[in-house]
């Protein structure tokens, strides 16, 4: 049995704001030994997801009580029989476990795997049962199997992602939600291919990594559209050309696009908003919704357009990736392949982590010197792939307000 405090959600829907309803109890658990599959695993760092808030205000409804979080890395302490890690490995947690047998893990789509989703609707592991333990007996549900925000979680094996152990826990925690999640969408959804005009609407950690994905994509234009203009500047420095959110966007994304945007990507979670990607997109183009509204509620389309248009519109669960293909893919360094941050360079690798170390307050400056195959920023700096890997991650742990934060405060 290890020892855990946990920040456990007791009742959903208390009104805002949360600093006086408190719906988050720090509660003293116990964690039974991981079973077969399973692993015990320190959480480095976690990230505050907007689907946690939607537990917390009941539109995602879950069984309670749970310990949320479910955008994590961390390091592995105790094997259960049968897994393939050992204790020292570091490792990102995917907020779906894929069985890797049923229908649609064979089918390459383990975003959809039908017992991964059971479980995480049922609050369970994937082999089933919950392992946390509060001191009156009951058992906390597990957060779509991950549970981040604690010292210590059990995870089935088929969640977590071994990664290289130099990358830093505050970053790789975003790679097991927001950067497969809007990347994916941009990459895998949208198929944003080079010359693509695109348009991102919604800039919090989803949607700077729709951002980001569709720049290293060779997206000729990035528009990226929040209410908030913090958000928007964030994005003007990662090279996207900033659009303010609200019913005028439309008209905005179709006048700087001749038309409207080939590839529009709504990551807001509001019904209203998808509407407005969707007239945002010129026809013969494709919308991809990420959002996850309120389970009820409708959307209303002009329905002939979908056909006499050929438009299509597209959901997108977890960036429909594959954890085990693209998490690695997607580390600095480890990677041949450009899913969305291989730097310019292998050799840029260390190189990049030396500026991280030395930069870990301040994004990184561009410099036209070391720039192989300059981007141009909003302000109007080159930026080189590696650069723009940076000053990405930087921004998208700093400012997207997702925060990934350490946990435990050890390393
Ligand atoms: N499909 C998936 O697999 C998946 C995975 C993770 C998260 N999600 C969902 O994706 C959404 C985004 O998650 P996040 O963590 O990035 O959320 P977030 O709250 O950090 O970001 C949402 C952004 O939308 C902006 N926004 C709100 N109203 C807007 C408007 N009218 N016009 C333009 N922008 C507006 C907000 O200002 C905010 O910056 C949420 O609905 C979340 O539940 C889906
Ligand atoms: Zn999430
Ligand atoms: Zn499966």
């Amino acid at each position: 049995m290890t020892a855990t405090r946990a920040a456990v959600l007791v009742e959903s829907g208390r009104p805002a704001p949360y600093a006086a309803s408190r719906p988050l109890e720090i509660a003293e658990l116990r964690l039974d030994p991981p079973g077969h599959g399973e692993l015990l695993v320190r959480i480095g760092a976690a990230g505050l997801c907007h689907s946690d808030l939607s537990v917390i205000n009941g539109s995602r409804p879950r069984p309670l009580p749970m310990a949320l979080g479910h955008e994590a890395a961390g390091e592995v302490v105790e094997t259960g029989p049968g897994t393939e890690f050992a204790p020292g490995d570091h490792v990102v947690l995917a907020f779906v476990p894929a069985c890797g047998h049923c229908e649609r893990c064979v089918a390459g789509r383990p975003a959809l795997c039908g017992p991964g989703a059971q479980a995480n609707g049922a609050g369970t592991l994937l082999g089933g049962g919950r392992r946390f333990r509060a001191p009156d007996g009951t058992r906390p549900h597990h957060h779509l199997g991950v549970s981040a925000f604690s010292e210590y979680t059990v995870v089935s094996s088929r969640s977590a992602v071994r990664i290289d152990r130099d990358l830093p826990f505050d970053v790789a925690a975003l790679f097991g939600c927001a950067v497969l999640t809007g990347a994916g969408a941009a990459l895998h959804s949208a198929a944003v291919s080079p010359g693509d005009t695109v348009a991102v609407f919604g800039l919090g950690g989803v949607g700077l990594s729709a951002v980001l994905a569709a720049k290293a994509a060779g997206a000729s234009t990035v528009l990226a559209v929040d209410v908030v203009a913090s958000k928007r500047d964030l994005a003007g420095r990662l090279g996207a050309r900033p659009v303010a959110g609200g019913p005028d966007a439309v008209e905005a994304i179709r006048d700087l696009t001749s038309g409207g945007a080939e590839k529009v990507i709504d990551t807001t979670g509001v019904v209203a908003v998808l509407e407005q990607a969707y007239a945002a997109t010129r026809p013969g183009g494709t919308t991809v919704t990420v959002g996850l509204p309120a389970p009820g509620a409708p959307l209303t389309l002009p329905a002939l357009s979908l056909v006499a248009e050929e438009r299509t519109l597209r959901g997108s669960y977890l960036g429909s990736c594959v954890p085990r293909r693209d998490v690695p893919a997607s580390s600095p360094c480890t990677a041949t392949a450009p899913f969305p941050w291989t730097p310019s360079s292998a050799a840029a690798c260390p190189s990049t982590r030396s500026t991280r170390a030395s930069t870990a307050s301040t994004p990184a400056r561009p410099s036209a010197s070391s720039s192989p195959s300059p981007e141009r920023t909003a302000s109007g700096e080159d930026v080189s792939g590696e650069e723009l890997l940076e000053v990405g991650l930087e921004g998208l742990v700093a400012g997207a307000q997702i925060g990934a934060r350490p946990v435990g405060g050890q390393q």
